[in-house]
């Protein structure tokens, strides 16, 4: 059978490790796929990045500077968009799809703010539009939530599903360093960006934990409803404190399913440290998922890369590859759930999210300033799980009061918080970390 003709946009890191494990790997793939799988045709954004791209595969491949004459191009047949950002890939996808073509994209922004939008116009095309490689990289997740626990009720997925910010915390637990120096030194390293907003304020992991709540709970994409914190404010005090209680903090995507709607938020987290996904380390990514057969499953891996994240894309372009010739009807829907099942259940908003938390109070060191303290959290119905309190050095008159609390609605800790901050013995601005036991 004729190979199927590929058109890659972007010869970046991800580009250019798919083009190289397609050819390295060429004599599996064909075995897997049933055919040949061939990149044709390369685009850049612009000619001086074409001229750039063509040094990289010396001519064996016509490279293009116009993205859209590729995508308009009738020889191919599937479209792999590896440029990132919301345009021109927005505009270059859905023209793709209008043309009939396959697409394969890494671009988590891209669905997780116009997902509807795509999937929908790929519904209507009949073609497929893949997405492996936008969520945790290398680590196959979609093809687990969508099709390995088909069978199960999922129930809650927490993920560390950016690489950057593990690896910002890593080092700033391993060595006792604020996160200025550690952003600084993970820059220098070529782990975070020039501009790191993305990562380190959470958006990144937003995008990827939005695209797996939906496949796992059979909702629209919903990237706007998602509760969004990130760890550029965490202080390496609290970080200390935690592991003192038997914790990590861990920058998670949490996604779970109440009766009454589903909670969807990225923050910094405290979790058990003898739990695996506490261990992760570094750049490393991890998902964990509950569900109701299976239990407790992990999958764990590098979560960025170019060859990582190629083994995504090139998964991606077997799975079309077989499914080309299928009935659109009766291939995995691109949510996993069929339109007509999509739910509207409501994303929570945060207030109505159930957690425990982790505070710290610089407090005054006199009689009384605990009692005051405990006093609101009853009064609040919020029961304390563990309470550490610095020891004052001579002379001092302020310490640092630690509470773990149990689980409790974050509106109520928010009233509770309001009136520990308003008094007077309470000495600066009082830190609040979430915490999960993830049991
Ligand atoms: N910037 C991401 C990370 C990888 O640090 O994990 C791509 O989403």
């Amino acid at each position: 059978m004729q190979a199927i003709r590929v058109g890659l946009i972007g010869l970046g890191t991800v580009g250019t490790g798919t083009w190289q494990v397609l050819k390295r790997n060429q004599t599996e793939i064909r075995g897997r796929a049933g055919r040949g799988i061939e990149v044709t045709m390369i685009a850049a954004r612009n000619e001086a990045r074409a001229e750039a791209y063509r040094s990289v595969v010396g001519g064996a491949v016509p490279v293009v500077g116009d993205a859209m004459a590729l995508v308009d191009d009738p020889s191919l047949d599937i479209v792999v968009e590896l440029i990132g950002g919301i345009e021109p890939a927005r505009t270059l996808v859905l023209k793709a799809i209008a043309n009939g073509k396959h697409v394969v994209t890494a671009n988590k922004a891209l669905l997780a703010l116009h997902g509807t939008e795509i999937f929908a116009a790929a519904r209507e095309k009949g073609v497929v539009v893949a997405f492996e490689a936008a969520v945790a990289g290398g680590i196959p997740i979609i093809k687990a939530l969508r099709e390995g626990l088909t069978g199960n009720r999922i129930e809650w997925i927490a993920g560390i599903i950016n690489g950057t910010t593990n690896f910002i915390l890593s080092e700033m637990r391993g060595k006792g360093l604020d996160f200025a120096t550690v952003l600084k030194e993970a820059q220098r390293l070529g782990y975070a960006e020039t501009d790191p907003t993305f990562d380190i304020e959470g958006v990144d992991a937003a995008h990827k934990l939005t695209l797996m709540s939906a496949i796992a709970f059979g909702v629209p994409v919903q990237f706007a409803k998602a509760h969004v914190e990130g760890i550029s404010s965490l202080q390496a005090t609290d970080i200390k404190y935690a592991e003192q209680l038997g914790y990590r903090i861990k920058l998670l995507g949490i996604t779970r399913r109440r009766a009454d709607g589903i909670e969807l938020r990225v923050h910094p987290t405290l979790i058990p440290a003898s739990r695996l996904i506490a261990n992760v380390e570094g750049a490393m990514n991890a998902v964990v998922v509950q569900a109701d057969a299976v239990g407790t499953t992990l999958y764990y891996g590098k979560g960025a890369g170019a060859e990582p994240t190629a083994s995504a894309v090139v998964a991606d372009l077997v799975d079309v590859t077989r499914l080309a010739t299928a009935d659109p009807d009766h291939r995995v829907p691109h949510l996993a759930f069929r339109p007509d099942a999509i739910s509207d259940t409501p994303v929570l908003p945060i207030a109505q999210v159930q957690t425990a938390f982790y505070l710290r109070l610089v407090v005054a060191d006199q009689p009384g300033v605990l009692s005051r303290i405990t006093t609101i959290l009853a009064e609040s119905d919020i029961s304390i799980d563990a309470v550490l309190q610095r020891e004052s050095a001579d002379g001092e008159r302020q310490t640092d009061l630690i509470i773990l609390t149990h689980d409790t609605v974050e509106g109520r800790m928010n009233d509770a918080l309001a009136k520990m901050q308003a008094l007077s013995t309470v000495l600066a601005p009082i830190v609040r970390i979430r915490k999960e036991e993830l049991a």
